[in-house]
């Protein structure tokens, strides 16, 4: 089977660019489910139930999110929807759950959503939090988003979960590593997948606006950029009787 992983999709620019590539990658890869980071679908960050209607129309069977999950405080009831997951180490007092197993008839895929601590809000050990959820799955296809700032902390939480995990993708910094490859010839692992929407920009920024609150320390309110677009992601082949991985190829089109 193939598991199709796309890196956080930025703006209705990127939502949109996805909805134009998604219904042929699938055909050519013989996608079977695909997993998109939607932590930045909504325009100026967040998710909003008009970003994953789009996400989702565009092909995307599951939506993980990140630090910017809760952005938009009237939009909280989407993460009701099972397939909308947040971090699974945010607090449990928090709207939402941050697994799924998802049923495919004959085989069922499990997705965790987790986000770093490394220069980023401090939540629960996700090291900690990933152990206490792999006790409750019992499908050995079990997938990782992994949202986090640090390469050190994703590439440890990768070698952390060899063996026990089909795959550990990177998502949050919106650049890709070149570090594709299967550890312990068991999980796939990528650092960062990379993002969905304007290439010419700061992490799908406009520039400018980047720059300046770089430079100037203004506060800014950040705009999507213009200009094409790239989709960063992830082809994980697996084999679905024991979860292991037998190829991964990160991706991008533009
Ligand atoms: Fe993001
Ligand atoms: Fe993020």
């Amino acid at each position: 089977m193939k598991l199709l992983m796309i890196g956080d999709v930025v703006g209705a620019r990127g939502c949109s660019f996805l909805a134009r590539k998604l219904p042929a990658l699938k055909k050519q890869y013989e996608i079977d489910i695909v997993v998109v980071n939607g932590e930045n679908s909504a325009d100026g960050n967040g998710v909003t139930s008009q970003s994953a209607r789009s996400l989702f129309q565009a092909g995307a069977d599951i939506i993980t999110t990140g630090n910017h999950a809760f952005q938009r405080r009237n939009e909280l009831s989407l993460f009701e929807n099972e397939c909308i997951l947040r971090p699974a180490n945010y607090s449990d007092a928090c709207p939402g759950h941050g697994y799924i197993i998802y049923d495919m008839g004959s085989t069922q895929i499990a997705v965790v959503n987790l986000q770093g601590v490394l220069f980023m809000d401090s939540l629960d050990n996700p090291f900690n939090t990933v152990d206490r959820i792999l006790e409750a799955i019992g499908t050995p296809n079990i997938f990782v988003d992994f949202h986090a700032e640090a390469t050190s902390e994703k590439r440890a939480l990768g070698h952390y979960l060899t063996g026990r995990v089909t795959a550990v993708v990177g998502t949050h910094t919106h650049v890709p590593t070149a570090d594709a490859c299967i550890l312990g010839s068991h999980t796939g692992y990528l650092t960062d997948v990379g993002m969905t929407g304007a290439e010419d920009s700061v992490l799908g920024v406009e520039k400018q606006i980047a720059i300046d609150r770089l430079r100037l320390h203004v506060p800014v309110r950040f705009k999507e950029a213009k200009g094409a677009c790239w989709l960063c992601g992830a082809v994980i082949e697996f084999d679905k009787q024991c979860g292991k991985c037998t190829k991964m190829e990160s991706l991008i089109v533009r």
